[in-house]
């Protein structure tokens, strides 16, 4: 038996070593953090995140192979194998301020591992971290002059939010980078023996140490750099009457292309797109390549640019103010099937809204509790309604901020009945069936396509 030790019980670390477990009977998970109330979560009916699948598999584990502690030294002290999936912010203070990864949390726990390590153990970086972070750690670790030796392992996360359980299960791939010395390559087959419990050998690919931390990076900057070119195209689709979902379709049939990520929308969000691609902006910065640093900053650019440019969008099809209109804004997680509301367009749009003065009514399934905490400064001014039926009486607007499926089953005749005409609808996600919404009577504003709209003068 193996004794495995993962600190940091958030998306990654609650939604990973639960499915590891199951796939690993006989060896023992433990999943530690300083946040008690986190640990306590995990344990009961209601999970912190919501993750379509994971529910079942933490009860599967749970007490059996599985544990959730705060007793963080200890269990350092028991482990043979130790992931780190703590967080690791974009600095906000001193030297990168705003782009740099803020590693506070990571040295920390690095530091507290040494502290209270009596035998040497397999250190694996989970985190998404900086090319070149292992050599610090390995630095730090093995400064104990105690005879204990650390290996430090790179093996990035690639599971996206909402399909964790099946990203998870059907990876495809798995990246494990070391050292190339006799214990890097040692410590290396161990973690390899883990995932090949189900993920095909030839999947589990193995690298140099900052091959692997950078490929994270570098995954992350083309999903987006993708998004973002598509967002950019979405602009000049409205002008010109093509349609993105067209060119999406036409242009991603070329297999050298490909289909996915080509979904224009009111722009990416998540907790990882803008920190990672800020950071390798900080990197190449750092590394003295100035044009390839603003080369990346751009996709950052280009989303913020879209974010904004839909909420203006808004404004002036609503004859140029929202001042004192009440806007339905349907959606405030980041993306469907998740309550992760981190970086939400969302929740920028509900912000631009309310500069003007719109009176912002959010409705969302599972993201309402994570939306209030985000925007607490602002509550008193936005309203929180369960039901996007209530929520859209009396608004003069639906903004479609998030891809929920159920939003696409609601009945948008009775909505339209119940609200102010002429009735808006902006679709920031291509989600809805513009065509019958605007024979119901809505004026619809989609990304990359024409708008729908009814005579303003003449409306029903
Ligand atoms: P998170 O904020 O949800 O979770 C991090 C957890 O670490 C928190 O619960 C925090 O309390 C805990 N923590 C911080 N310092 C600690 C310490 N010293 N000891 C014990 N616990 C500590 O973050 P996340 O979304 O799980 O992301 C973690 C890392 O994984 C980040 O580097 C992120 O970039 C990367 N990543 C995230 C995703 C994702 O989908 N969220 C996917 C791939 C990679
Ligand atoms: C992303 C990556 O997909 C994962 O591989 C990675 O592990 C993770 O970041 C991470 O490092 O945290 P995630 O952010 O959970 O996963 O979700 P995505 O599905 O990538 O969506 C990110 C954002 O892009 C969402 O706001 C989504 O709505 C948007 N998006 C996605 C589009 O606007 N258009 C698309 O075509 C695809």
């Amino acid at each position: 038996m193996t004794n495995i030790l993962c600190i940091g019980a958030g998306y990654v670390g609650g939604s990973t070593m639960p499915i590891i477990a199951s796939h690993c009977p006989q060896h023992r998970f433990v999943i530690v953090d300083i946040n008690d109330a986190r640990i306590a979560a995990w344990q009961s009916d209601q999970l912190p995140i919501y993750e379509p699948g994971l529910d079942e598999i933490v009860h599967q584990t749970l007490g059996k192979n599985l544990f959730f502690s705060t007793e963080i030294n200890r269990n350092i002290a028991e482990a043979d194998i130790i992931f780190v999936s703590v967080n690791t912010p974009t600095k906000m203070f001193g030297q990168g301020a705003g782009r740099a990864a803020d590693l506070q949390y990571w040295e920390k726990t690095a530091r507290q591992i040494l502290e209270n390590s009596t035998s040497s153990k397999i250190v694996v970086e989970k985190s998404t971290l900086p090319v070149r972070t292992a050599e610090a750690m390995e630095r730090i670790l093995n400064s104990n002059g105690n005879g204990l030796h650390f290996d430090v392992l790179s093996n990035p996360e690639f599971l996206a939010e909402g399909t964790a359980v099946h990203d998870m299960q059907n990876p495809n791939r798995v990246l494990i980078g070391g050292r190339e010395t006799e214990a890097g390559q040692k410590a290396i087959e161990s973690l390899v023996e883990i995932y090949a419990h189900w993920v095909p050998r030839e999947r589990i690919l193995t690298t140099n140490l900052w091959s692997s931390e950078l490929s994270k990076l570098v995954a992350n900057a083309f999903l987006a750099q993708r998004i973002s070119s598509i967002n950019a195209i979405s602009a000049l689709c409205e002008r010109t009457e093509a349609d993105v979902n067209e060119v999406a379709n036409a242009i991603g049939r070329d297999a050298r292309i490909g289909s996915h990520f080509l979904r224009a929308s009111v722009g990416f969000g998540g907790s990882c797109f803008k920190k990672d691609i800020l950071n390798l902006v900080y990197l190449c910065e750092h590394y003295g390549l100035p044009e390839v640093a603003q080369y990346w900053e751009q996709v950052v650019t280009m989303n913020e640019y879209q974010e904004t440019r839909f909420a203006a969008n808004m404004v002036t099809s609503m004859f140029n103010t929202v001042a004192g209109k009440r806007i339905a804004l349907f959606g405030a997680s980041f993306k469907a099937n998740t309550n992760d509301t981190r970086e939400s367009p969302a929740l920028e749009v509900c912000r631009a809204l309310l500069a003007e003065q719109a009176d912002i009514v959010i409705t969302d399934p599972h993201a309402m509790e994570n939306a209030c905490y985000d925007l607490k400064e602002l509550a008193t001014r936005v309203v929180f309604e369960p039901d996007p039926y209530i929520a859209a009486r009396s608004a003069h607007a639906i903004a479609i901020l998030t891809e929920w499926r159920q939003y696409t089953e609601l009945d948008y005749e009775k909505i339209h009945h119940s609200m102010v005409k002429p009735a808006f609808i902006f679709d920031g996600r291509n989600l809805l069936d513009h065509k019958r919404l605007y024979k119901l009577g809505f004026n619809v504003y989609p990304i990359g396509k024409p708008p729908l709209t009814h005579s303003l003068i003449n409306h029903s």
